[in-house]
């Protein structure tokens, strides 16, 4: 593993939250098959890492936990670890801020997501850290959240239809550790089109069942 060079913990154990967690998670699978909780249980490692140290990340004596839990080598572990871009190998500040940078939030006005993301947490680059340790930067791939764009992910919520103004708003509440509701900012209901809805526009249509011809 390439971006493992910083100080590893040498210790993990699941803690009691986390043991509930597995359980649910590893009843889904029959015993033969339960490597398939390799992403849920390195969620679960992340997830408990977050609230133990304040930084959701993924040490290597946590992966080799998760091999011993599901039976396998821990290789299988690692490659998984390192391929999905969700878990974090090195600490990171206590919010993750993830841009998605793809063609529609692009389009959208993504570069002003980014540049509000570096003015107001104090990041000069992608992939950096805030000197106060609150935020981590990193630009993301299409979050499937497109109707929706400009998308910026902070931890496991998306927060929608941004610009650069509200993204600097979001990031400031942050700081005075309060959590704006996720979902759009801009007053937009779901993915409705801009302006509100433009069909469907009567609650009882259709109430009565098909008419008979
Ligand atoms: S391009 Fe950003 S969510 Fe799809």
């Amino acid at each position: 593993m390439s971006d493992v060079n910083h100080d590893q913990p040498t210790h993990f154990a699941f803690d009691e939250v986390s043991e509930a967690e597995i359980t649910k998670v590893l009843a889904k699978y029959p015993p033969e098959r339960k490597a398939s909780g390799a992403l849920p249980l390195l969620y679960i490692v992340q997830d408990q890492m977050k609230r133990q140290t304040g930084s959701a990340w993924v040490p290597t004596v946590a992966m080799d936990v998760v091999a011993e839990r599901l039976d396998v080598a821990p290789i299988r572990i690692y490659e998984v670890a390192t391929f999905y871009t969700m878990f974090n190998l090195k600490p990171i500040g206590k919010y993750h801020l993830q841009v998605c940078t793809t063609t529609s939030c692009w389009l959208r006005g993504s570069d002003d997501v980014l540049g509000a993301c570096k003015k107001a947490a104090g990041i000069a680059h992608v992939g950096g850290t805030s000197a106060d340790g609150l935020f981590t930067l990193s630009e993301a791939e299409c979050l499937g959240a497109c109707a929706n764009a400009p998308i910026l992910q902070v931890d496991n919520d998306f927060y929608e239809d941004l610009d650069g103004p509200r993204t600097e708003a979001l990031i400031a509440a942050l700081r005075r550790d309060e959590v704006p509701q996720p979902g759009p900012t801009n007053g937009r209901h779901g993915s409705e089109p801009e302006g509100g809805r433009r069909v469907l526009l009567d609650a009882n249509a259709g109430a009565a069942g098909p008419q008979k011809g």
